[in-house]
């Protein structure tokens, strides 16, 4: 795991924005699994910004995303079809047959989610995947249990998640309660892996992802078995890690 510590959440954005342009200008057909989440939306402006500048181009990049709220329409304005969309998907050149994101209404939800793993494996396999991290230390919505999920499946959001979630939503009751979300099997299938974290309220999460035990409780510590993940952090997330363990970008 390599860690860099950036001074700010602009500067943090920077960094993970060069790194995943980086991975379309030297593979221009690149797989990408993305994040939905406060935390990405720098880093999603920045890549609009180097799209405009013509600097990078998706014209054949597929993506493919983490996770969707289920029993939300797909054009309610709190769904991650609409983030995605908002966000980076109408102001860059992705064809829209190449965009992957969960659906939340589907029948039967099962075999949809195991359709969903096959076609990242018929696609060829996420490049790099862009995550974020939970106060829990979920990622996607992987949330704490008792053992590593393996396949992209319908989740029940814990409280703790419902309440972060709470802040987009008019009330906490409005705030869907399950999720379908990318296994952490299929996160750790992807060959890199480009995690993001700002803000001190996930301190607590980083540390524990770096330097805590392997353990389905602390999702994001399975990453320390992945051989290429970067971690991006602000100064505020990297308060509770040892100065000795990152560089400072
Ligand atoms: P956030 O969410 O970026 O909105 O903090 C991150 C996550 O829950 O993975």
């Amino acid at each position: 795991m390599k860690i860099y510590v950036c001074e700010n959440y602009d500067r943090m954005s920077e960094v993970a924005a060069n790194y995943v342009a980086a991975q379309i200008t030297l593979k221009p057909n690149s797989i990408l699994g993305l994040a939905t989440g406060s935390t990405p939306e720098g880093l999603y402006r920045q890549l609009v910004e180097k799209y405009n500048k013509k600097e990078i181009d998706f014209n054949d990049i597929i993506s493919f995303n983490l996770d969707e709220y289920l029993d939300l329409p797909k054009e309610d304005v709190n769904s991650y079809y609409t983030f995605m969309h908002e966000n980076l998907f109408n102001h860059v050149n992705i064809k829209e047959e190449n965009i992957n994101i969960p659906e939340g209404n589907v029948d039967d939800i099962e075999s949809y989610a195991m359709k969903y793993d096959n076609k990242i494996d018929s696609s060829g396999g996420i490049d790099l995947q862009v995550l974020g991290i939970g106060n829990n230390a979920h990622i996607g919505f992987n949330e704490p249990s008792d053992t590593f999920s393996r396949y992209t499946e319908v989740v029940n959001l814990t409280p703790e998640t419902i309440e972060a979630n709470a802040r987009f939503f008019d009330n906490e009751d409005d705030v869907p309660k399950k999720a379908i979300s990318m296994g952490i099997g299929t996160i750790m299938k992807s060959k890199k892996i480009v995690l993001i974290a700002s803000g001190e309220e996930k301190a607590q999460a980083v540390n524990d992802m770096i330097n805590g035990r392997i353990d389905p409780k602390v999702p994001a510590s399975i990453l320390q078995l992945h051989e290429d993940v970067l971690v991006v952090l602000d100064e505020a997330a990297a308060k509770k890690i040892d100065k000795k363990l990152y560089k400072k970008i």
